[in-house]
């Protein structure tokens, strides 16, 4: 029989139908939908911190609204995150214990230190900027509930991409320190970036059955490529320069050749010896305890009002 049901699974996906979350699906469809979709929350709730940092010195009282709003967005993406997960039969507790005793994975790029301003406009210019194109292919996912909170995540992470981009773009043509400034944090954030979107096609485990099941609608090196090929213009339009020699239009690819990537930082980084791994699992096991009071005091009320209905 469940041969059977998996072949109706697999005709569905092949029909390009959503999965929803009490339809049937093999057990390890499932398994792997909570490993990303809860990586994916972890790094919308880690991802608040190198940019959280700079919201009490943000230059202008326009630069900081935007970017309260912006770290706001990120966290309300890490809930609905969450939620999804939840859809399939795990709970918040289960994530959130994952996360910090620190057996759940987040994304490399948020251990990485936010040293000047010009890094936040790095930030929502790159990291963003790789968010949505990892993204948007994720808005035709198979799974109803993922598919669906990526649609409103992709709208917000234009907004963050272009407010990075436009910080950028007044660095870039203010001073020559402001520009040397704007520099410096692309030369810090470009390598990094090109790692948040995976490992090489040839060394992820995951890809492949991923796309069978459309997970994924594009590959790591494929996403990897189309960053690239749109970033590139970009920089040269603000009159940065990409820190990588080997960077050329290839006529015949119709896309741009780029160098080696340091893949041996990459796996430092996510193993967790990264510069800022250990500052952020503290902040964030930090945060979980300092508010235990608010959960208690919340449950509190809750039961009162629960016993105030019964009587
Ligand atoms: N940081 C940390 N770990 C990573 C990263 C990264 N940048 N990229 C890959 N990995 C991990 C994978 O989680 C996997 O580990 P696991 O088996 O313990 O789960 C391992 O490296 C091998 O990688 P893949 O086989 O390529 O894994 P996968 O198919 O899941 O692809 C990817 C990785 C592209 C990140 C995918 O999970 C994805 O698209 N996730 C949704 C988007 C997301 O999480 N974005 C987070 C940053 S964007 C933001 O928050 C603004």
């Amino acid at each position: 029989e469940v041969k059977n049901l998996e072949r109706l699974f697999e005709d569905r996906i092949a029909r390009d139908e959503k999965i929803e979350p009490k339809d049937w699906m093999p057990e390890k469809y499932r398994q792997t939908h909570i490993r990303q979709i809860s990586q994916h929350a972890h790094s919308e709730i880690v991802g608040m911190l190198p940019e959280g940092n700079w919201i009490t010195r943000a230059p202008s009282l326009r630069r900081k609204v935007a970017l309260l709003a912006k770290v706001q967005d990120e966290a309300g993406h890490g809930l609905y995150l969450y939620s999804a997960c939840e859809t399939l039969g795990v709970s918040r507790d289960e994530l959130y214990d994952q996360l910090h005793t620190g057996k759940a994975k987040y994304s490399s790029i948020f251990n990485y230190p936010t040293i000047t301003w010009a890094d936040i406009g790095a930030i929502g210019w790159l990291v963003d900027g790789a968010a949505i194109i990892n993204q948007v292919p994720l808005c035709s996912t198979s799974y109803g509930p993922y598919a669906r909170a990526m649609i409103r995540v992709c709208k917000e992470e234009s907004f963050h991409q272009r407010q990075g981009f436009e910080i950028m773009m007044n660095l870039a043509k203010g001073s020559k320190e402001q520009k040397a400034m704007a520099q410096d944090a692309l030369n810090r954030w470009w390598w990094p970036s090109l790692m948040m979107l995976g490992p090489t096609d040839a060394e992820s485990v995951h890809t492949e059955q991923s796309m069978k099941w459309k997970l994924k609608r594009k590959t790591n090196d494929e996403l990897r490529q189309q960053f690239i090929d749109q970033t590139v213009p970009q920089a040269e339009l603000i009159g940065l320069t990409i820190p990588d020699s080997d960077l050329k239009w290839n006529e015949e690819r119709g896309s741009y050749d780029f160098g080696a990537i340091d893949w041996d930082e990459f796996w430092q980084v996510v193993k967790g010896h990264g510069p800022c791994n250990q500052e952020r699992m503290s902040a964030r096991v930090n945060a979980w305890e300092n508010g235990e009071w608010v959960r208690d005091a919340a449950m509190a009320y809750a039961e009162k009002q629960e016993d105030k209905k019964l009587k």
